[in-house]
């Protein structure tokens, strides 16, 4: 390796020399300094950086390619700088472009040559291929606890409100009556697969690309292997050009993003309807509500809808990274720098509103009096009544008809169903007899509804109960 009698970066000769400068006569263009750097945001890859940093070096002495003094000295100049990160006491260099070389450049200041031998067989292209693969193992258990915080949330309301009925909408129009408890769970499950995805996606990326070095591999005799059980990664990846040029991991780690500021927009979306006078099926605590700078009376619900505007931005960035991708040669280009800050902000932006969701939820109370009253008016028991038509013999597209005939006889008269005579009623089916208003009742409805996933309260309770046990929560 070439140095300077041993000294490297202490003399003024190479102060202001980059780390791969050998090369290059004459310093970058100050333009291209700031235009090519990565430092400003990649800094938060610091501490991976590190741990990465650490596990070669012990590789590099176990197979003899640097000295155990040197590992030494490269281990404690590491933690150093960490803690100086931490403390703020460290001054990142925008001029040295990126956290890689931020770190490796103080190394050396701090440990001489030792720092020059961490770079032995690795590529910035394979460390940061690592920084960014245990950067978001980290962040995937932060996002599963966040969403299982969401998650308890909505258990809670669906325990305290159990028995409460309220209409089930499709096309946003009153459908059939089910139970809120079931309306709520719907979420429990949706952040439940939400919490799959995640733990899927670090599974495939917790495979070990040190060692790739630039593309192509290295002719030097290190341990790959000791390298990912030191890192706690079980395998390492087969391809040295694959794992130089992918970046599914991001990708894919952002589309789970999204699909978790999807669900999150969709139910802030309900939220907005639920505290609208037209609805007013809750309300909001104060706390989380904010008011118009002009009009006294409003109580505006800020939090939902920024939620919701949210959105746009994490699936923006998931689609900004898909195009950066997008006609890449094998294997590394510096495109795939754009990876970072796509990630880090849609990181931010899901963490925020995952975790300012469930305080939302936790100050959320539902008036369950105009729930019930919204069950009303709308005919929703008619599939009930054709039901009972069916289990009566009648074949389901004529007890279909007959109902339609029902419903427009009662339209007419602005009438509900179960307001009519059982004369009446007996008119349009003489099938049709006493017990049938045990079935149009909003109760009998919702607890004939006893299918495995149904809204029946039995199904609901075991429900409950199932997601109280999953979240450790009895
Ligand atoms: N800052 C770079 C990035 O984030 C690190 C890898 C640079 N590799 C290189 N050959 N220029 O992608």
């Amino acid at each position: 390796m070439a140095q300077d009698n041993g000294q490297p970066g202490s003399t003024d000769k190479n102060k202001n020399k980059k780390l791969w400068g050998g090369r290059f006569a004459g310093t970058t263009a100050a333009s291209v300094e700031a235009f090519t750097e990565s430092i400003s945001y990649d800094w938060r890859l610091y501490r991976h950086d590190i741990q990465g940093s650490m596990a070669h070096a012990r590789m590099l002495a176990r197979q003899g390619l640097i000295s155990e003094q040197e590992r030494d000295a490269i281990l404690k100049g590491l933690a150093e700088i960490e803690s100086e990160i931490e403390q703020d006491r460290f001054t990142f260099r925008p001029e040295l472009e990126d956290i890689h070389m931020n770190i490796e450049k103080a190394l050396t200041e701090k440990v001489g040559a030792a720092g020059e031998k961490l770079h032995t067989a690795r590529s910035r292209n394979d460390q940061v291929a690592l920084d960014i693969r245990l950067y978001l193992r980290d962040e995937g258990r932060v996002l599963d606890e966040l969403l299982a915080g969401v998650q308890k949330s909505f258990v809670r309301l669906a325990r305290r409100y159990l028995g409460a009925v309220m209409p089930g909408y499709t096309h946003l129009q009153r459908a059939q009556p089910v139970l809120l408890s079931h309306h709520l769970l719907a979420y429990y499950e949706m952040f439940g697969r939400d919490r799959g995805r995640v733990a899927d996606c670090v599974r495939r990326l917790a495979v070990m690309p040190l060692g790739a070095a630039a593309m192509a591999g290295t002719g030097l005799p290190i341990d790959r292997r000791f390298v990912a059980r030191e890192l706690g990664f079980d395998e390492i990846t087969a391809n040295s050009m694959d794992t130089s040029g992918d970046r599914d991991f991001a990708m894919e780690m952002l589309f789970c993003l999204t699909v978790i500021q999807l669900h999150l927009s969709r139910l802030a979306e309900e939220l907005v309807l639920w505290s609208s006078k037209e609805f007013e099926f809750i309300d909001i605590g104060d706390r989380y509500c904010t008011g118009s700078s002009i009009m006294p009376q409003k109580k505006n619900p800020d939090i939902p809808e920024l939620i919701r505007g949210k959105t746009g931005r994490v699936a923006g960035a998931l689609v900004a990274l898909l195009m950066t991708v997008k006609g890449l040669p094998m294997t590394y280009n510096r495109d795939l720098q754009e990876d970072k800050e796509q990630l880090f902000d849609a990181l931010d932006t899901v963490k925020a509103s995952l975790s300012i969701t469930a305080e939302l939820l936790d100050n959320t109370t539902f008036r369950t009096d105009r729930l019930a009253e919204a069950t009303r008016g709308g005919f929703m028991t008619a599939t009930d009544l054709a039901d009972y038509l069916v289990k009566k013999n009648m074949p389901f597209r004529q007890a279909h008809g007959v109902v339609g005939r029902i419903v427009a006889h009662c339209q007419e008269r602005d009438v509900e169903i179960d307001e009519l005579e059982l004369d009446e009623l007996r008119q349009f089916s003489d099938l049709i007899e006493e017990d049938v208003f045990e079935v149009l009742s909003v109760e009998g409805s919702v607890n004939s509804r006893v299918s495995e996933g149904g809204t029946a309260r039995v199904r609901v309770e075991e429900a409950l109960e199932r997601a109280e046990r999953q979240l450790g929560m009895t």
